[in-house]
């Protein structure tokens, strides 16, 4: 059994187990969508007619005043019959990938800075997708799966890179992806999910700032703007603690000689050395007066991002060329 939901032109069935958001995204009807777990906001919507289930919508992301005026979370909402509903913001620019199930294996796992490893993941079939995307990984055994964003450019759309962080404790990482994962293991995967990605109408110079391995999706688009333009200003700040939460930087060094307009700042929080220290916003914020004409990506942690978003203002550059992804903790 399933019921229409139909937003503008477009009209998908939906089951009514599955979250509207899902529904859409299965169609390739575009509906925003970041966290994809009810807290942030991003997939909100009014319903125009019909009826919907909040599912496990929290009070913080949509309280009760507006679900009395017709709101909800797409990511959540399950349909109880026919429904309409309205979006509350204009498509971006750029092709809806679809939302697909794909299985793939592991094909190399490697250390590469502390607590924090490179995992590849070789698909059965090829995953669409734009620069900045991610996937949800399932985590075997469990009803839970944990969401990473690709590294690879879309181009390689077969072989997935992820970047992951050890959380002591978690059951992602210390009891799997630090724990039983290995080389040669089956991986369900579900995506391509999340509105953080590439524009790809704009061709002027970027400022790239990632924390941790907030950097993954920041590698996928400058390496897409650097195929697509070699000599593209843009200019990739990665802020970790200590030296040794850094990694890729031979390649990154690498990408400096070969494209003169490609510039990479390691930045240390806690710990002094020869490069850049302090934190990865007020480096950006010292090395530019203005930023008029730039876009600007920020990804890693929330106060990072929202500093970011301070020193990009500071800088001058429009609002609407700020594009952001914050590490959402899992539900
Ligand atoms: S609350 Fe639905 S995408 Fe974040």
């Amino acid at each position: 059994m399933t019921f229409t939901v139909s937003v503008a032109a477009d009209r998908v069935e939906c089951r009514p187990d599955q979250p509207i958001l899902d529904a859409f995204l299965r169609g390739s009807v575009w509906m925003p969508n970041s966290c994809n777990q009810g807290t942030c906001g991003t997939c909100k919507l009014r319903v125009v007619s019909g009826e919907v289930d909040h599912g496990l919508s929290p009070e913080h992301t949509l309280t009760r005043a507006e679900r009395e005026q017709g709101f909800a979370l797409a990511c959540q909402a399950t349909p109880c019959s026919d429904t309409v509903v309205e979006r509350l913001d204009a498509a971006p620019a750029g092709t809806v990938h679809t939302l697909r199930d794909l299985v793939g294996t592991v094909s190399a796992i490697e250390d590469v800075a502390r607590d924090t490893r490179r995992v590849l993941v070789t698909l059965d079939g090829p995953l669409e997708f734009s620069a900045g995307q991610y996937v949800e990984l399932r985590i075997p055994g469990t009803d839970h799966g944990r969401q990473y964003s690709m590294a690879n450019t879309p181009g390689e759309s077969k072989q997935l890179e992820f970047h992951i962080r050890r959380q002591p404790g978690g059951v992602a990482t210390d009891g799997w992806v630090f724990g039983t994962l290995s080389v040669g293991e089956r991986v369900d995967t579900v995506g391509p999910l999340g509105d953080f990605r590439l524009d790809p109408e704009d061709e002027g110079p970027m400022i790239l700032l990632g924390g941790g391995t907030g950097l993954a999706p920041l590698k996928s688009m400058a390496r897409q703007a650097l195929t697509s333009a070699p000599d593209r200003a843009i200019h990739l700040y990665h802020g970790v603690r200590e030296e040794s939460d850094l990694y890729d930087v031979d390649l990154f060094q690498e990408w400096e000689r070969a494209h003169p307009g490609f510039r990479y700042v390691p930045c240390l929080s806690d710990q002094s050395w020869p490069g850049r220290s302090g934190y990865v916003t007020d480096a950006f914020v010292e090395d530019f007066d203005t930023c008029r004409g730039y876009s600007g990506y920020l990804c890693g942690p929330p106060a990072m991002v929202d500093a970011g978003v301070k020193a990009f203002k500071r800088r001058r550059m429009a609002p609407r060329r700020v594009f952001r992804e914050k590490f959402t903790p899992a539900v």
